[in-house]
């Protein structure tokens, strides 16, 4: 999917949150290489250098559009474009950090402990990923899929939430660790304008459907989910729309 780094930091405010809670429970003093996997367009992995300044710091997206606006954040890191998926470092990593990125991945039972095992002992693998697949935010691109003469060019994008509980996380990491830290938030975004949710979404997990459709037909199938996500999430009387948003969050410290 083509990324749009525009599309995508409408909304920096509320998606870099969890990314600095994240931050926050990441008890290393002086990590020496970081990594950023799916680091989007740096503003999070500038935090990583502001965090750590001595460290060295790679960030890895398979999105050249992405990678150009993250080279313009910051001057100092280094940017590889490539999969995740075939990534590894080229010695033992001390952080392995991702945010918003990691649900974009098949095959999590196999990809976390991969990832765990590329670090240095008592190197920690620091993960949030969205869990809001089953609200209506996401659950309404199904049913507009569905529910529409677009549907045989469509249907096969839908696919089973990519995220699982955190339990499975902690059996899946729990062989290979010294200690886990697994939590969940749900934040209740405060957005503004027309259509904020189809907005938000437009960012990411929309834009992989409107991308497989022309005009006139993708503007019909953005009104039609629009027009769902309105009685899902009214606005208020003053004009704000509240969109309840569950994140996944974990700190996995390598035994
Ligand atoms: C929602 S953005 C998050 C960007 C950044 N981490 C942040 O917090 O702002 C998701 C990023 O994951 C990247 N991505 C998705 N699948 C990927 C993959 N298989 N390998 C590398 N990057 C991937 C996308 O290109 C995109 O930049």
């Amino acid at each position: 999917m083509a990324w749009n780094p525009d599309q995508y930091l409408k909304f920096s405010e509320p998606r870099l949150r969890p990314a600095v809670d994240l931050l926050a429970r990441i008890d290393l003093t002086a990590p020496k290489r970081i990594y950023d996997l799916g680091c989007g367009a740096g503003n999070v992995t500038r935090l990583l250098a502001e965090r750590w300044p001595a460290a060295s710091i790679t960030g890895v997206d398979d999105s050249a559009e992405m990678l150009a606006q993250a080279a313009r954040a910051l001057g100092s890191a280094t940017w590889i474009r490539q999969s995740v998926a075939d990534w590894a470092p080229t010695s033992p990593a001390d952080l392995i950090f991702s945010n918003a990125a990691l649900h974009w991945l098949p095959q999590h039972e196999q990809l976390f402990p991969r990832l765990l095992a590329q670090l240095a002992q008592g190197g920690v693998l620091a993960v949030q990923m969205p869990r809001n697949f089953a609200a209506p935010s996401h659950a309404l691109i199904a049913e507009t899929v569905r529910q529409g003469a677009w549907r045989s060019k469509l249907e096969h994008l839908l696919r089973p939430a990519p995220v699982a509980g955190p339990n499975d996380y902690y059996a899946m990491l729990e062989p290979l660790a010294k200690s886990i830290d697994i939590w969940e938030t749900e934040y209740l975004q405060v957005l503004h304008g027309a259509d904020p949710v189809k907005e938000w979404t437009k960012g990411t997990w929309l834009k992989q459907f409107l991308d497989e459709l022309v005009e006139p037909e993708r503007a019909e199938f953005e009104a039609d989910y629009a027009r769902r996500l309105r009685i899902a999430y009214p606005p208020l009387a003053d004009g704000t729309t509240l969109f309840p948003f569950r994140r996944l969050f974990m700190v996995v410290r390598r035994a």
